[in-house]
């Protein structure tokens, strides 16, 4: 038998703006499930929607609608939006379906039965937005929600309690027996610390909301929606009905994906819920970061008013940009902040130039020196190298996904996309196409790259949706084949056969400008020339200072008063790469660049166009003083400036390094 492997998200409550925080969990688990498939696993992939409790019953009534009604509409925009995203699951659960209730009700029974639920009575506080209860000692002071902030309300009614504290030790020793079960390892001790300081019994019905499951022998309950949420990765599988072939074969979870701030549910409610029915538990919790908005980085939220609509932004930049943002940018954990600039960097950068790129200047070359056909490689003649870096690359994007590092897998895959870049440029194959003794050389060369990227298109199916086809398609191969060949079958070298008749195409990812300002620093309106003053032909204002700035970079400071070592230290100067050059639009002397210092991206705008073309400073390593405030010039952001030598005369010379070095490195 096949290896199988489980994967959840959480299931989402109804919103009709699910923003792009919430399809981070989606994506990644995607990315997951997708992986597992192709690697041969037998993958279920479940998501679905959280319907019940008092907040849809306010807010259904609000809309003067039943709950049901509500959340139809809504439900159906969800699934909508999954599908923009390629959001691969193999089951939509939705706890309002009857397949779930029956389940619920089927575990609530028995765990009244075998006494591990018992009647009593609440009384405490309960916040609805959370549909948490709260120890009075928990709160926030002027009776908040320790987790959302907002007031909670005193509760006093009949209910039923869950014997959450007869499993504490238990489940302790599960936790520390099983040291991957809660990942990652910071909320593994914050889960333990939280069951150390003791659990009290859970309520687990209400009398007050209509809107839940009832309890079967007691209907005037519903029960608690965490409760009956949790269950969904169960139900979902038939746990407990007359088919439970799913159940069999699924259960226990590979992984239960989640924001850290459900961790708590999910890594003790749960489990307990699961070792009261004598299940075996998860094999992984794991609890990612949030993905914050703006310079501020503040979550995302509706009432703040800073949701970043998915939907808008797939429009925007196309389903693989925004997927690839969201997988790369932020190392898997972590919180990151979520800025529209930072997507578009990303999306020059690593899949415009680096990945685009490559594929552009393969096909162009194989059109050009081998009559559009994948040449036959000359094994005397071939050095290995992309060979080898592509093995890596893959070993090191496996490693990755096994931990769920998926940003690393991603740096891992574009190791080898930069050495597939510079593999072009040392092995210059315009210059063997001069010289018909190389013919051998080039064509192996050629060779090497269209076969290193039918390799790593498959090895991006996991994370990118549509790019793979396309690479597939311009390398002459049939699209389909890239998900569906076997794994090792797909990645093994050698599998691209000589003679394929290549398909030049449209650029994977066109450049996307930087969204521009109406009006620059100095509160000019810099896209009409009119308000310069000075007509169309003159610089601009903006332009002339950047230019300045450029210029003076280097001038003597001949008679100037002397400076203390500590002025001098204020400057923070670095190295960079520049990754992409390109003239200001409607400009004579900016350039904007894109620079690489160390892990970070950024760009600056720079008046040094009449002295360097934009393609010779692609690669160059640079000096920039990284501390400068930012400013905006013709509406492009400029974060930073450059060195530059220049006379008097108007001769001008980059500040560069003298030998290769880290960029990101000091320079003082
Ligand atoms: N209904 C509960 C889950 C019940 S599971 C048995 C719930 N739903 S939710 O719609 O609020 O959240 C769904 C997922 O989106 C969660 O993993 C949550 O952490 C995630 N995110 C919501 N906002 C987020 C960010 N700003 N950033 C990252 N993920 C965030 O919780």
């Amino acid at each position: 038998m096949g290896e199988r492997f489980y994967i959840t998200t959480p299931i989402y409550y109804p919103s009709d703006n699910l923003h792009l925080g919430h399809a981070y969990t989606t994506v990644a688990a995607d990315a997951l499930a997708r992986y597992y498939r192709q690697r041969g696993y037998e993958t279920w992939f479940l998501t679905g929607t959280d319907e019940h409790g008092q907040r849809i019953e306010r807010r259904a009534a609000e809309a003067g609608k039943t709950p049901k009604e509500f959340v139809d509409g809504i439900v159906a925009g969800i699934r909508e939006l999954w599908r923009e995203l390629h959001i691969s699951c193999d089951d939509f659960i939705r706890t309002s379906e009857p397949r779930h209730e029956k389940v619920v009700q089927a575990i609530f029974t028995r765990l009244y039965e075998q006494g591990d639920i018992y009647k009593s009575e609440y009384v405490g506080w309960y916040c609805t937005p959370c549909e948490t209860f709260w120890l009075e000692s928990k709160l926030k002071e002027g009776r908040l929600c320790p987790d959302c902030g907002r007031p909670v309300e005193l509760t006093r009614e009949e209910s039923y309690k869950f014997r959450l504290s007869k499993y504490e030790d238990q489940l302790l020793r599960y936790i520390e027996e099983h040291p991957d079960f809660i990942q990652p390892e910071s909320r593994r001790n914050e889960m333990t610390n939280f069951i150390k300081q003791g659990l009290e019994d859970l309520a687990v019905t209400r009398t007050t909301v209509k809107w839940g499951i009832p309890v079967p022998f007691d209907p005037k309950h519903t029960i608690y929606v965490w409760l009956d949420a949790l269950s969904n990765y169960i139900s979902a599988l038939g746990y407990g009905t007359e088919d439970d072939t799913l159940f069999r074969k699924f259960w226990p979870a590979d992984v239960h994906l989640m924001g850290k701030e459900i961790v708590r549910f999910h890594a003790i409610i749960w489990p307990i819920i699961l070792l009261a029915l004598g299940l075996p538990l998860p094999k992984k919790v794991f609890g990612h970061g949030w993905l914050l908005y703006g310079k501020a980085g503040e979550k995302m939220s509706k009432s703040r008013g800073n949701v970043v609509d998915p939907r808008e932004l797939i429009r925007r930049y196309g389903v693989d940009a925004v997927r690839y943002y969201l997988l790369r940018e932020v190392p898997f954990g972590a919180d990151g902040t979520y800025t529209e600039e930072q997507l578009i960097l990303r999306t020059n950068v690593d899949l415009a130039n680096d990945l685009g790129n490559l594929l552009s200047r393969t096909t162009q070359m194989i059109n050009k020196f081998a009559g559009g056909r994948v040449p036959a490689p000359v094994p005397a003649v071939d050095d290995g190298i992309l060979q080898a870096a592509v093995a890596e690359a893959l070993a090191g994007m496996t490693a990755a996904m096994d931990r769920l590092e998926i940003s690393d897998a991603l740096a891992s895959l574009w190791k080898a996309v930069a050495r597939a870049n510079k593999y072009i440029d040392e092995q210059a194959p315009w210059a063997l196409a001069r010289d018909p003794a190389q013919a051998d050389r080039l064509a192996t060369v050629l060779y090497n790259l269209a076969e290193a990227q039918r390799i790593l298109a498959v090895a991006l199916t996991p994370f990118l949706v549509e790019t793979p086809e396309k690479i597939w398609d311009q390398l002459g191969l049939d699209p389909t084949g890239v998900r569906t060949q076997p794994w090792e079958e797909a990645v093994a070298w050698g599998g691209l056969p000589p003679g394929t008749a290549i398909r030049r195409g449209a650029p994977l990812f066109p450049r996307i400008p930087m969204p521009k300002e109406e009006s620059d620093v100095s509160g000019n309106d810099v896209t009409n020339p009119a308000a310069s003053g000075a007509g169309a032909q003159a610089q601009q204002p903006a332009e002339k200072a950047q230019a300045a700035e450029a210029q003076q970079s280097a001038q003597a400071p001949e008679g100037v008063a002397l400076i203390d070592y500590e002025d001098f230290a204020k400057v923070q100067l670095r190295v960079a790469r520049v990754l992409h050059a390109e003239r200001v639009p409607n400009t004579d002397k900016l350039l904007r660049l894109e620079l690489e210092v160390g892990t970070e991206r950024r760009q600056i705008v720079s008046g040094i166009a009449q002295h360097y073309q934009p393609e010779e400073l692609v690669g160059r390593l640079i000096v920039v003083v990284t501390n400068l405030k930012p400013r905006k010039i013709r509406g492009v952001e400029s974060h930073g400036m450059l060195l530059a030598a220049s006379t008097p005369e108007g001769q001008l010379s980059l500040v560069t390094v003298d030998r290769p070095i880290a960029t990101g490195a000091q320079v003082k």
